[in-house]
């Protein structure tokens, strides 16, 4: 112990340890010739070698962790550190706003019992137009409007597509959302791009179960649940190739409340989606029995939706990728 209170570093500390509890060090070798104790001392007297022993085992603890502190305290005092200087900033990302969205609208669905089913971006002829009842000398077919690709396949201009794949594999009773990228000869604009995300969703079952009433239903359910409770929603008569009836579904313009502006053209509602009852055709072309299935289909785009409900002006900035403004997001 007198040895200890003047061991001024970590090394002389650890001298007088070797020394005393080491291999071949004093207190060890006592402890070690306890059998030469007669046996009615060798309890206390093993008892008080064992205490001897945990007690400088103790003290050597101390005044190591003394030292130690002692010697952080002078690095710190030799090269201060200024705890409160703010810390380095990492960027953090996160997902992508139209994703955001896109997810918040297939949550939507699903909720509703939709099963959410990708489909494949190249397509040919049939799965995109022909099935889907495209007249053979539709504009949409022309060179204007499609990424054609060779070898009879092109870009789906739309995820229609993906109700004629799911039909084709499955049977009905089917509640399906197909999201997913599409392509059109579009310059890139305000409100145009080349590359755009729709989802496209399509409910079929016995012929009469789904009527143009549950369409409007879900749309309506649909349209409130993203856009607010209140918000109001119409119904257009219109026409698609592969509905009949066909719709258009508007809301209640969240921009002016309805009483015009500039985003919804001065007529207070923008168009937000296209719906209709799946022409007989369609069905045909997947080889289900117009007369024993019915159902309903609609499409929307994703960026107009995520344009309207986030407020933002220029479709071009979902895809400039500008950290100023996806960081807003
Ligand atoms: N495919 C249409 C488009 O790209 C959107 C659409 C309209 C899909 C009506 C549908 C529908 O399923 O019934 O503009």
């Amino acid at each position: 112990m007198a040895e200890l209170a003047q061991s001024a570093s970590l090394e002389q500390i650890e001298n007088v340890r070797v020394k005393v509890l080491g291999r071949g060090g004093e207190l060890t070798e006592l402890l070690r010739s306890m059998r030469e104790v007669p046996a009615q001392e060798r309890p206390a007297i093993g008892q008080l070698a064992n205490q001897v022993k945990r007690d400088i085992e103790e003290r050597i603890e101390v005044l190591k962790n003394e030292l130690r502190r002692r010697a952080l305290g002078e690095s710190l005092a030799r090269a201060p550190l200024d705890v409160t200087l703010p810390g380095v900033q990492f960027p953090r990302g996160h997902i992508h706003p139209l994703t955001q969205i896109t997810e918040r609208l297939l949550d939507i669905w699903a909720a509703m019992g939709f099963e959410v089913i990708p489909t494949p971006d190249i397509e040919d002829d049939f799965h995109n137009f022909g099935a889907l009842n495209f007249p053979s000398d539709h504009p949409a077919r022309d060179m204007q409007d499609t990424f054609f690709l060779g070898d009879g396949l092109l870009l789906r201009t739309h995820t229609s597509n993906g109700q004629i794949r799911v039909m084709e594999r499955r049977q009905p009773p089917l509640a399906v959302v197909c999201p997913g990228a599409c392509y059109r000869r579009d310059e890139l604009s305000v409100r145009y791009s080349p590359m755009f995300s729709q989802i496209e969703g399509f409910a079929v079952d016995e012929f009469g179960k789904i009527t143009m009433a549950h369409l409007k239903g879900a749309l309506t359910e649909f349209l409130r649940a993203f856009f607010g409770p209140t918000s109001q929603v119409r119904f257009r008569a219109s026409f698609f190739p592969f509905t009949e009836p066909s719709a258009e579904a508007d809301v209640r313009c969240i921009f002016c409340a309805g009483t015009g502006c500039r985003v919804c053209k001065h007529s207070g509602w923008i168009e937000i989606l296209g719906a209709g009852m799946i022409h007989p055709n369609v069905l045909r072309a997947v080889g289900y029995d117009p007369q024993r299935y019915s159902g309903f289909a609609f499409g929307m785009g994703v960026e107009r939706l995520a344009l309207i409900k986030l407020g933002v002006d220029d479709m071009r900035l979902f895809f400039e990728n500008d950290l100023r403004f996806l960081t807003q997001f």
